[in-house]
């Protein structure tokens, strides 16, 4: 039996490794929200793992607003650099497994290829820069039995995220523009809490490694939104437009495409199409409507 801790439970990773836990019963779950459990807290952290026997951290805890964190400076790495680091060393102090959540916007998104693991970082908003300062502050604690797993375009029937926002738009609107040069791959988090933990028993490592995760297949935030909409709006219609009409603060990334050949070959994954996961997310969404 393992002792798990999920910490940022509260957000919508957290909340869809809540909804596979029934599926594994081998698992003795601790889910804390950021008012159980601070992960910028060292104390609060060192004290809950020892308290609760915890074998193994998946690391759900993020400053995700990728916009604020432009004026957010600080926050943004005191929660992304700092809480992971915290993460890390009580993971290395008292011998957990971790699992730690990244993102592609360690990335610049000037590449025109899929990035694997490998590739050179080069992150342009303050969320990358945070989100890679944590990855490499958890490098050098380098806990034993540590993955850190870049995600992309995550959504899931709970918000915030941009298929809620399609949907809430699609209610209010009879036409909505979204933008069609962004490349992507959008990520069903119930597929990603799957596969976390699947790979808990499986994760042996000295060196701290890192792998990405996506559904299978390329798209725009066009095309993803058209899905989406038409599934559920048949009326509503959507329009291509190019980033430069759409300011946001942060930056966005061109081509954000995650090569997830690793993941597949050293767990032995078989990783569903974008398509097929967001038909079984809108039907959920569909299902808690009625
Ligand atoms: N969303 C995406 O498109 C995306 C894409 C790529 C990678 N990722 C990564 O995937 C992971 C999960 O993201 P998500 O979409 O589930 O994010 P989310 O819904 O924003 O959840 C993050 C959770 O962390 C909590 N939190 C913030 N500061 C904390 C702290 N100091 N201590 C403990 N908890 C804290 C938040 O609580 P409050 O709500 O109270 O602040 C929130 O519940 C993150 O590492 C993120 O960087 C996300």
């Amino acid at each position: 039996m393992y002792n798990i801790l999920v910490t940022g439970a509260g957000g919508q990773l957290g909340k869809c490794i809540l909804d596979c836990k029934k599926t594994h019963k081998k698992y003795n779950f601790h889910f804390a929200t950021r008012i159980e459990l601070d992960i910028c807290n060292f104390e609060a952290v060192s004290d809950y793992c020892q308290a609760n026997d915890i074998h193994v951290i998946i690391n759900c805890a993020a400053y995700t607003n990728v916009d604020a964190a432009e004026s957010d400076i600080e926050n943004a790495f005191r929660i992304n650099k700092y809480g992971a680091e915290n993460i890390a060393i009580v993971a290395k102090q008292q011998a957990c497994s971790l699992l730690h959540i990244s993102t592609d916007y360690v990335f610049d998104g000037n590449g025109k290829v899929p990035y694997n693991e490998e590739d050179a970082t080069n992150p342009v908003t303050v969320y990358g820069k945070s989100k890679l300062a944590g990855e490499l502050a958890i490098k050098k604690i380098n806990p034993a039995n540590t993955v850190i797993i870049r995600t992309s375009w995550l959504y899931s029937q709970y918000a915030p995220n941009f298929l809620k926002t399609m949907l809430r738009l699609g209610k209010e609107k009879t036409e909505i523009s979204v933008v069609d040069d962004q490349k992507g791959c959008p990520t069903f988090a119930i597929d990603l809490a799957n596969v976390l933990l699947k790979m808990i028993p499986e994760i042996k490592c000295e060196q701290v490694k890192t792998y990405h995760f996506s559904n299978e297949n390329t798209t725009s935030w066009y095309l993803f939104a058209q899905r989406i909409i038409n599934t559920i709006y048949r009326d509503v219609k959507v329009v291509p437009i190019p980033t430069s009409a759409f300011i946001t603060k942060a930056k966005r990334p061109e081509f954000s495409v995650l090569d997830c050949t690793r993941i597949k070959n050293d767990f032995g994954l078989t990783i569903r199409v974008w398509e097929k996961a967001l038909e079984e997310c809108l039907s959920v969404v569909v299902s808690s409507k009625k």
